[in-house]
């Protein structure tokens, strides 16, 4: 099938440019000038819309087994829900148990996944017990299965955790192997401490989640591991899910220095709250317990990770999406926070979460592109196949409307949770509440289907050009000291694509 999609425009490195971009089948065979595609071919008309490389969520959680419950969605679900969102790629994570042998963990991940994708997707690794066997483990799966990102965990003892040493001992194999380290930083070990201190004095409520994983305890974590990783001669470094702003000040010293050091935020630190959502009434808050927390609104996280997104010391928004019902699964935790399984479901609307701080002058369109797809393209060996509007590229293309309205709720979402996270958050988001007309309009695949976030924002490029030479300047910086890697593949497979 040969598509020409025209009239919109193209949002890449080099910024907007409008152009008419030719599919021929799954692959983009040319860009034009507007107008100057090859006439008697399908078109496809997206005047007024962006066209964009289709979204690619480095970090879910479909199935994952966690807290005696597993992930609510499904690949299926979860991919599906995903495609509704513009996201047409995932990095799931397989796991290996302590005790377990790599091989299998993979193995039964791409059983889960395998034929029930409706996108692409690629698998990071969880290792849960770092010994001879894992290690050479490492190897094998970067020379053979295309895994060349390996997550580790300082923080759940006794479940996935890692000590300093088994850090380093990974960190050194990546190092020789050309794999990537990716690590949940915080110190599990002194968590454990405060969990136990604060159920001893009756503190069983979802906020204390919250407040026994202090903005501390991940800025050290965060410290030691980039220590780690500079020991282990300058291994490559990613850190998961940071929200927290004296955590993105170990990152940016050591990306001002010159470190192979990277980070990821999600759409959760950017606009949510340990006291407006952990903090909720009663047993409500479990609804937004996750790791690394929310932080306090009293405190300048979310204006200091937008800052990150700008200067590229956050060079990807992923979700970390690990959702839970709130009936049932959360309800796991009543009486004892310690007992909620850890996780918020989000797959769905990262795209449009980081296009609200376009809308809010936070983000320049450049950098929305870059940190939903073209850098976890280029992080994880997808690059140019995916992440970019190029010919010779994948044909993941999202057309976005920045007109359309988004209700994000439960009603509306299709991730098989029973509630949504971010339900109901206002100011200053614009993207709630929709017309009922948008929604009823909503067909089974947004990657022909755009939506929009917001509602239309005259200031928007005024607001994104200030913005913009913020960027421009601090990209320049960055940009000469950064050693991003790409490592040729990421054992992407083909979603079916329905
Ligand atoms: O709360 C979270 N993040 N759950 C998923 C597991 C992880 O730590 O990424
Ligand atoms: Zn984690
Ligand atoms: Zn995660
Ligand atoms: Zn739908």
């Amino acid at each position: 099938m040969t598509l020409l999609i025209t009239g919109g425009t193209v949002i890449g490195p080099s910024g907007a440019v409008p152009a008419d971009v030719l599919v021929d089948g799954e692959t983009i065979a040319a860009i034009f000038a507007p107008g100057a595609g090859p006439a008697g071919v399908e078109t496809l008309d997206a005047t007024g819309k962006y066209v964009i490389p289709g979204g690619i969520d480095a970090h879910t959680h479909m199935e994952l087994p966690f807290g005696g419950t597993a992930a609510s969605d499904t690949f299926d679900t979860g991919t599906r829900a995903a495609a509704h969102g513009g996201t047409t790629t995932i990095i799931d994570f397989a796991v290996q148990r302590t005790g377990e042998v790599v091989q299998d963990g993979l193995a039964a991940w791409h059983t889960k996944a395998g034929g029930n994708c409706h996108i692409d997707y690629a698998f990071h690794m969880i290792l849960g017990g770092v010994d001879d066997d894992s290690l050479k483990a490492m190897d094998q799966l970067v020379a053979d299965e295309g895994v060349t990102s390996f997550k580790l965990f300082m923080a759940y003892p006794g479940v996935f955790y890692s000590d300093d040493g088994q850090i380093l001992r990974a960190m050194q194999k990546a190092r020789d192997n050309g794999a990537m380290i990716m690590m949940h930083a915080e110190n599990g070990i002194a968590i454990d401490v405060l969990i136990q201190q604060a159920l001893s004095r009756g503190e069983t409520d979802p906020i204390h989640h919250g407040i026994t994983r202090p903005e501390a305890l991940e800025a050290e974590a965060t410290h030691r591991a980039i220590a780690l990783a500079e020991v282990a001669q300058d291994c490559p470094l990613y850190i998961v899910h940071l929200s927290a702003s004296r955590a993105l000040e170990e990152v940016a010293a050591a990306r001002d220095a010159g470190r192979n050091v990277f980070a990821e935020t999600c759409p959760q630190y950017l606009y949510l709250t340990l006291e407006d959502q952990l903090g909720a009434p009663g047993f409500e808050g479990a609804k937004w317990v996750c790791s690394t927390p929310l932080r306090s609104k009293h405190e300048n996280h979310h204006r200091d990770l937008w800052k990150g997104l700008r200067s590229n010391d956050l060079a990807v928004v992923s979700t970390d999406h690990c959702p839970f019902c709130f009936k049932d699964q959360k309800e796991l935790g009543l009486g004892d926070f310690s007992k909620i399984p850890n996780g918020i479901g989000g797959v769905e609307h990262r795209v449009d979460l980081v296009y609200q701080g376009v809308v809010d002058g936070k983000l320049s369109l450049e950098r929305w592109v870059e940190t939903i797809a073209t850098t976890p393209a280029r992080m994880f060996g997808l690059y140019p196949r995916k992440g970019v509007i190029a010919p010779g590229s994948d044909a993941d293309i999202v057309l976005y409307d920045p007109n359309g309205r988004t209700r994000i709720g439960v009603e509306t979402h299709h991730m098989n949770m029973d509630y949504s996270a971010y339900e109901g958050t206002r100011s200053p988001a614009r993207w709630t509440p929709c017309c009922p007309a948008a929604r009823s309009s909503c067909p089974a695949a947004r990657t022909t289907a755009p939506r929009g976030a917001v509602s239309t924002c005259p200031v928007a490029c005024r607001a994104t050009w200030c913005d913009g030479d913020a960027y421009r300047k601090a990209l320049h910086r960055w940009s000469l000291r950064r050693r991003q890697r790409g490592p040729a593949a990421a054992g992407l497979r083909p979603g079916h694509g329905r």
